[in-house]
Order: structure tokens, then C-alpha cells, then sequence
């Protein structure tokens, strides 16, 4: 199936969910009682997410996160309250419907947190071509949006562009325990389900590495469907872009929390 017709269909299929509030992927394990309190329910009941990546303690005050595939704008906005009013949020998504509904939110989840202005601003744009200007962001976070890219290495290589020399990403998708037959790829309603896009959880991470990122690993995995005998998984996974002219022992006492050493993919 050519990119473009893989792109549109996965546009049409999330601009009717935004507009319809269907049921779609996997549940995730965010305590919508606390959301509740500051983020309305138009954007809750179209959370389309397989994770928590904005809510797994890795947000830091003050820090510039970005959101790709934003859709309704759950994570930009648990984003924009611990980031906090010194904080930014820039939440990028390819389909207009969600777009509005994300945008028309954003005034509204201000005045909820307090804040005199908004901190979150969403940008129309496609994940393997970023509106991002170079090195400008601390952590990169998306929910379920990478597997239905039809070029996962040029997002990886996005996310590398614009990542800050020191930042880093936590994000959750889907994975499969072996390659996704061709009959699933040319499936585009199982690509908009999150399925015929899934790579491997190897591929996924050699993408990741191969674009520049360091420290990648597990931070969650759940089991999802097995479909035709092939495993899907929901995994959220985090890396670093390391300053420049890293020494080895810089490398040892970075200044973000790294995980523990036997979790790191490369030695340095
Ligand atoms: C499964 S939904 C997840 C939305 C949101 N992250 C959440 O957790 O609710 C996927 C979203 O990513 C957007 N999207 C899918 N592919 C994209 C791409 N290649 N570039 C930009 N946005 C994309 C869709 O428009 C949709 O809003």
C-alpha cells in the first residue's frame, strides 16, 4: 500500500473517531478520576492511547515537552500541569478534527491549572516531518501513534532532530512478537487498529538506535490481542540523545536519571 494512502486512511479513521467517541485500542492505565478534575471529558472520552508516557514521574518542571500524534490532547495536558507555568507543551497530530478539539480545550485545562495563558499549543503536522525547530525539545512523548507511521525510521530520525542535546523520550505503542504478515499490512482497517504497523519490539528498538538514541528500554510492557497466532503488545520505552562530546565517565553520571546498567543497549 503506498504511504500517502496508508496516511489518509489513518487520518479518516481518527478524524471519525474524534467526532464519533468510539471505542478504539487498547485501554490505558491513566486514573481518569484525577484527570477529570482539570481535563474535560470531550478530550477523555477520545483517548486513544496504549500507555501513561506523561504519567510515568518523567515529566520535570519547567521542561519543553513535545507530543507526537497529540489527537485529543490527554497527555499535552497531564504534560501542561507538571510541567507547570514555566513549562511548554507543543502537541503535534496530522487530523484536523482532532486538532479542534484539542486546541478548543486548551484555554479551558489553563484556567483549570490556574494559569494566565495557556502552555500548550497544537501544530498540524506529520510525525516523520515535525514542525519542530532542531534541538529544542527535553522529552519527546507519544501514545500509540509511531506503529501507524508508514516510515517509523524517518520519525525515529525526527525525534532525534529535534530532541534537545541531553533530552530524551518516554513512549508507549504497540509491538508484535514477529514480523506482521503482508496480508495485515494491506489491511488498512487493521492499520487504524493499531495492528498491520506494529514492528517488532527488536526492529523497533535497532530504529531507535540507529537514528542516534542511547540508554533505550522497557519501562512497561502489557500483552494486548493475539491475532492469527501473532502477539501484540503495548510497551512504553525510554532513550536518550546524548550531549555532545560525551567523555565515558560523563556518561556515568549523566544528568538525567539513567536506568540501570544492564538495561543499557550501548556501551559508550
Ligand atoms: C491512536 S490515536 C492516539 C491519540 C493520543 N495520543 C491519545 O493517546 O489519545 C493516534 C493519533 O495520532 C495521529 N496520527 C496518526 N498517524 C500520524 C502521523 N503519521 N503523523 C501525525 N499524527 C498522526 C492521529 O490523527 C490520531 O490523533
Amino acid at each position: 500500500m503506498p504511504t500517502d494512502a496508508i496516511t489518509q486512511k489513518v487520518s479518516e479513521r481518527y478524524a471519525k473517531a474524534a467526532n464519533t467517541g468510539e471505542q478504539m485500542c487498547c485501554p490505558t492505565s491513566y486514573d481518569m478520576g484525577h484527570l477529570k478534575t482539570f481535563i474535560p471529558e470531550e478530550v477523555l472520552k477520545i483517548s486513544y492511547g496504549c500507555g501513561t508516557p506523561a504519567g510515568l514521574k518523567t515529566v520535570r518542571a519547567g521542561e519543553t515537552v513535545l507530543d507526537i500524534g497529540s489527537g485529543g490532547g490527554i497527555d499535552c495536558f497531564e504534560a501542561s500541569r507538571l510541567v507547570g507555568p514555566t513549562g511548554r507543551v507543543i502537541g503535534i497530530d496530522m487530523t484536523d478534527t482532532m486538532l479542534e478539539i484539542a486546541r478548543k480545550n486548551a484555554s479551558v485545562v489553563a484556567a483549570n491549572l490556574g494559569y494566565s495563558n495557556s502552555n500548550v499549543e497544537f501544530r498540524k503536522g506529520l510525525a516523520d516531518a515535525m514542525p519542530v525547530e532542531d534541538g529544542t525539545i527535553d522529552l519527546i512523548i507519544s501514545n500509540c501513534v509511531i506503529n501507524l507511521a508508514p516510515d517509523k525510521r524517518k520519525v525515529f530520525r525526527e525525534m532525534y532532530r529535534v530532541a534537545k542535546p541531553g533530552g530524551r523520550f518516554t513512549i508507549s505503542d504497540i509491538v508484535s512478537d514477529q514480523t506482521v504478515p503482508q496480508y495485515l499490512v494491506h489491511d488498512t482497517q487493521k492499520w487504524g487498529d493499531c495492528l498491520s504497523g506494529a514492528l517488532t519490539l527488536t526492529t523497533y528498538m535497532t530504529g531507535m538506535t540507529e537514528a542516534g538514541f542511547l540508554g533505550i528500554h522497557l519501562v512497561k510492557f502489557s500483552p494486548w490481542r493475539v491475532i492469527d497466532g501473532i502477539h501484540f503488545f503495548s510497551v512504553t520505552l525510554t532513550g536518550y540523545k546524548l550531549p555532545p562530546a560525551t567523555t565515558a565517565s560523563s556518561v556515568r553520571t549523566p544528568p538525567f536519571e539513567a536506568p540501570s546498567a544492564d538495561l543499557w543497549m550501548n556501551e559508550v
